[in-house]
C-alpha cells in the first residue's frame, strides 16, 4: 500500500576524506540523491539533502602517515575539496558537514552512551595483535605479510591485493607492523559489540517482508547476509583517531568509524535545523532516504538499523537504493592507482559543462549492474544527444521567434490533430517519468524527458515553421507557440537533471520559478512574452579534448605497471651443464626490415662471424629496423629453424620484457667480435 509521506529526508553516503571524489561516487550516489531531492523540491514537498565528509577511521590515519601530516590536515584538505566540487556540480546539499564536528562529536558519543546504558552492547576481550615499540594495537591495515593464499609477500591485514581474498591480521605469515617493521605480539584488548544476532529476527522481518519493493541487489544482499546469520561486531577500535568512547576503562580507544558514520546523517540534520531536526528522524510521517554504493548495503540496511533500533527512537529507512559500481575504461576504478576522473579535475578542465557529466552519469548510472564509463561515449553522448536533440530543438524554436515576432512569444491559433497528438505525448510523458523518479529509475527519467526532446525535435522538422513563413504567418504563430510551450515543458522536466542547463533556458523564456506540476501544460508562457536572446545550452566536444583525457589515462596506466612491479620469484635451480647447453653468440645486425603482414616480427640479418643467418624476432612494437642496423645483440644459436610467414628463423634474439611488457633487445655493453659466445 502506498503510504503518504509529509515529508523526505535524504542521506547521502559519507565519502573517507582520504582523496577527492571521482566519477564512481558520483554516479553511484550524490547524482541519483539529487536528482531525487530537486524533483522533490520542484514538486513543492518538504525535503532536506543531507550529507558530510567521513573523517575518522583507518584510511584517513594510514594517508596521514604516508605523508607525514597529522589527520587532521588530511580531512581539512579533502573535505573541503570535496565540498567545493560537490557544489561545483551543483549537488545540492542542505548541509555538508563533516563528522570532526563537535555537533557529531556530541551526537555519536551520546549515541553510544544511551546504548551502553541501556546494556545493548556485549563486552569481549580478545587478544590482538599488538607494536610494542610504537606502543599501540594494530588495526588490520597496519599489518602486511605474506598471504597464506598466493605467497604474496605484500599482503595487507585486511585483504591480498594479488589475489583479491579477504583475511584476518592473524592469517598472514610473517606478520609485521607497518608502522615500526616489528614483529607484533598479541595482546588482550577489551571491546565493545553491538549483538547483531539478538536483531536478526526484527531485520528479517522488516527487510525480507516489509521491504520486498527494495531494489532486487539490495534485498539479494540482505537476504544473503541474513541467511548467513549476523554474529556480534565489535563497534570500538584501538586507534588514536576518532571519537574517544565516551565510558570509563576505555581510554585510548575510539568508537568504530562505521558505528559513528552513520550517525553522521543525524548530527548533519542537527546541525541545519537545530530546533526542527527530530521530525525528520522521528515522525512516523517521514521517508528516510539512504543513498549509496552497494559496498555500503551491510552498514545501511543491516548494522545502522540494529543501532536505530537499540536505541529505540528513530525511524528506520524507507528505502536504501544502492547502486552498482561504475568503472573506468573498462578498469575498476581506483583511488590508490589513481584511476579515475576526479571531480575537481574534471571541473576544471571542462568549466560550464557540469551538465555534460551528470547527463553521462545519469544516462549509463549503475542502478542494476556495474557500468563502464568510456570518454568516447561522454563524447558521443554530448554531441549526439545533448547538442544535436536537446539543444538544437532549443536554439531553433528560440531563434525562429526572434526572426518572425521580434522575440515574443506569438499567439496560439486553431490547433491540428498533429499538434494535439504532440501535446498529448508531452502530458503522457508526465506520469511515466513522474513514476521513474520516485522508484529510483533514474535511467529510465532520463530518457523520457530525452523523449520530450525528440518530440520537439521532430515537431519542428515536421511543420517546417520556416518554410511556411511565406505563406501562412498564422500557422507560424501556432507552431512556434507551441514549439515555445515545449521548451517550457524541458525546461521543467530536466532540472532535476540538468540545473545549469535548465536554469539558462528558464532565463531565456522568462520563467521566474519551474514547478513540476506545470509538466504537460501549454499555457505556461503567454503570448507577447518576452524571450531573451537565446544562447547555445551545449557545445560539441571535439576529438582533440577526448584524446588528452585518453592520454591522461594511457600515462596513469603506464606508471602504475612501472610503480607496481616486482620481479617474479626465482625459478627452479638448474646446473652449469643445463646453462652450456645453449650456445648464446654475439652478433651484428647487417640489415633488418619489418615481415610483411605481420605487425610485430622484424626480419634481421645478422652477422654472425660465420656466413650470417636470418633471424625473425617479435619485436617490431619497439623498434623502427634501421635503428637496429649496426647494433651487436645476443641470440642463441642452436635452435632447430624455425619457419614465420615463410621466411625461415635461424635463432632467437635475446631480450629483456620490461615491466610494461616492452621488449628491449639485449647486447654486449662493448664492441666484440662477431661470432663469439657468451658465457
Ligand atoms: O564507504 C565509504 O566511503 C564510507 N565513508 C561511507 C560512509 S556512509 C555513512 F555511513 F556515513
Ligand atoms: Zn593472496
Amino acid at each position: 500500500m502506498e503510504k503518504n509521506f509529509k515529508r523526505t529526508l535524504v542521506t547521502t553516503a559519507l565519502p573517507y576524506a582520504n582523496g577527492p571524489v571521482h566519477i564512481g561516487h558520483l554516479a553511484g550516489v550524490y547524482v541519483p540523491a539529487d536528482i531525487y531531492t530537486r524533483y522533490l523540491r520542484l514538486k513543492g514537498e518538504d525535503v532536506i539533502m543531507v550529507g558530510g565528509s567521513d573523517e575518522h577511521g583507518v584510511p584517513i590515519t594510514i594517508k596521514a602517515q604516508k605523508e607525514g601530516v597529522t589527520p587532521q590536515d588530511i580531512v581539512d584538505r579533502y573535505h573541503k575539496i570535496i565540498k567545493d566540487s560537490m557544489a561545483g556540480l551543483g549537488i545540492s546539499f542542505d548541509i555538508y558537514s563533516r563528522t570532526t564536528s563537535d555537533m557529531h562529536r556530541v551526537t555519536a558519543s551520546d549515541f553510544f552512551k544511551k546504548l551502553y546504558d541501556k546494556g545493548e552492547f556485549i563486552e569481549k576481550t580478545t587478544q590482538h595483535l599488538y607494536d610494542e615499540e610504537a606502543n599501540q594495537f594494530l588495526a588490520d591495515r597496519y599489518v602486511t605479510g605474506t598471504c597464506p593464499h598466493c605467497g604474496n609477500e605484500h599482503a595487507y591485514g585486511d585483504q591480498c591485493e594479488a589475489c583479491g581474498t579477504s583475511l584476518n591480521a592473524t592469517d598472514l605469515i610473517n606478520p609485521k607492523s607497518a608502522i615500526t617493521g616489528n614483529v607484533p605480539v598479541m595482546k588482550d584488548t577489551k571491546h565493545w559489540y553491538m549483538p547483531l544476532d539478538k536483531w536478526e529476527p526484527a531485520l528479517r522481518k522488516w527487510i525480507l517482508e516489509d521491504h520486498k519493493e527494495w531494489k532486487t541487489n539490495v534485498y539479494g544482499q540482505c537476504k544473503s547476509w541474513l541467511d548467513e546469520h549476523l554474529q556480534p561486531r565489535a563497534v570500538t577500535r584501538d586507534l588514536n583517531w576518532g571519537i574517544p568512547v565516551p565510558i570509563e576503562g576505555a581510554e585510548g580507544k575510539v568508537l568504530y568509524v562505521w558505528f559513528d558514520a552513520p550517525i553522521g546523517y543525524i548530527s548533519n540534520t542537527k546541525e541545519l535545523l537545530p530546533n526542527d531536526w527530530e521530525k525528520y528522524w522521528k515522525d512516523k510521517d517521514t521517508r528516510i532516504i539512504h543513498f549509496i554504493g552497494k559496498d555500503n548495503i551491510v552498514f545501511h540496511c543491516l548494522i545502522f538499523p540494529a543501532m536505530l533500533m537499540a536505541e529505540g527512537s528513530y525511524q528506520l529507512p524507507d528505502n536504501v537504493p544502492a547502486n552498482e559500481f561504475l568503472n573506468l575504461e573498462g578498469d575498476k576504478i581506483s583511488t590508490s592507482r589513481n584511476w579515475a576522473i576526479w571531480l575537481h579535475e574534471y571541473l576544471a578542465d571542462f568549466p560550464g559543462k557540469q551538465d555534460v557529466l551528470r547527463y553521462v552519469l545519469t544516462a549509463n548510472a549503475p542502478e542494476t549492474k556495474d557500468n563502464d564509463f568510456t570518454w568516447r561515449d561522454f563524447q558521443a553522448r554530448n554531441n549526439n544527444e545533448l547538442v544535436a536533440i536537446l539543444g538544437n530543438f532549443v536554439n531553433r524554436a528560440l531563434v525562429l521567434t526572434h526572426k518572425y515576432f521580434e522575440g515574443k512569444v506569438p499567439a496560439c491559433g486553431e490547433l491540428t490533430d498533429y499538434d494535439r497528438a504532440t501535446i498529448d505525448e508531452f502530458k503522457g510523458v508526465k506520469a511515466t517519468l513522474s513514476e521513474a523518479l520516485e522508484t529510483f529509475h533514474f535511467r529510465a527519467a532520463l530518457a523520457e524527458a530525452m523523449k520530450l526532446a525528440r518530440i520537439g525535435n521532430k515537431y519542428l522538422a515536421d511543420t517546417e515553421p520556416w518554410k511556411l513563413a511565406k505563406t501562412d504567418m498564422a500557422r507560424v504563430e501556432t507552431i512556434l507557440n507551441l514549439a515555445l510551450q515545449m521548451c517550457a515543458n524541458l525546461a521543467i522536466a530536466f532540472e532535476p537533471f540538468l540545473p545549469f542547463s535548465t536554469e539558462k533556458l528558464r532565463n531565456m523564456l522568462g520563467i521566474d520559478k519551474l514547478d513540476w506540476n506545470a509538466l504537460g501544460n501549454f499555457d505556461i508562457l503567454k503570448a507577447g512574452d518576452v524571450i531573451n536572446k537565446p544562447e547555445l545550452l551545449f557545445e560539441k566536444i571535439e576529438d582533440d579534448v577526448i584524446q588528452a583525457q585518453l592520454d591522461r589515462l594511457e600515462r596513469i596506466k603506464q606508471e602504475n605497471i612501472i610503480n607496481n612491479f616486482k620481479p617474479k620469484a626465482i625459478g627452479p635451480q638448474c646446473t652449469f651443464d643445463d646453462f652450456m647447453k645453449l650456445d648464446i653468440r654475439v652478433g651484428t645486425v647487417t640489415a633488418c626490415e619489418k615481415v610483411k603482414k605481420a605487425d610485430k616480427l622484424l626480419c634481421l640479418k645478422i652477422d654472425d662471424g660465420i656466413k650470417g643467418r636470418t633471424i625473425v624476432s617479435g619485436i617490431a612494437k619497439y623498434y623502427n629496423p634501421e635503428d637496429l642496423v649496426g647494433k651487436q645483440v645476443c641470440f642463441i644459436a642452436n635452435f632447430p629453424p624455425r619457419t614465420f610467414k615463410g621466411i625461415e628463423s635461424q635463432g632467437m634474439i635475446l631480450s629483456a620484457e620490461d615491466a610494461d611488457g616492452r621488449l628491449v633487445v639485449v647486447g654486449p655493453t662493448g664492441t666484440v667480435k662477431p661470432g663469439v659466445q657468451v658465457k
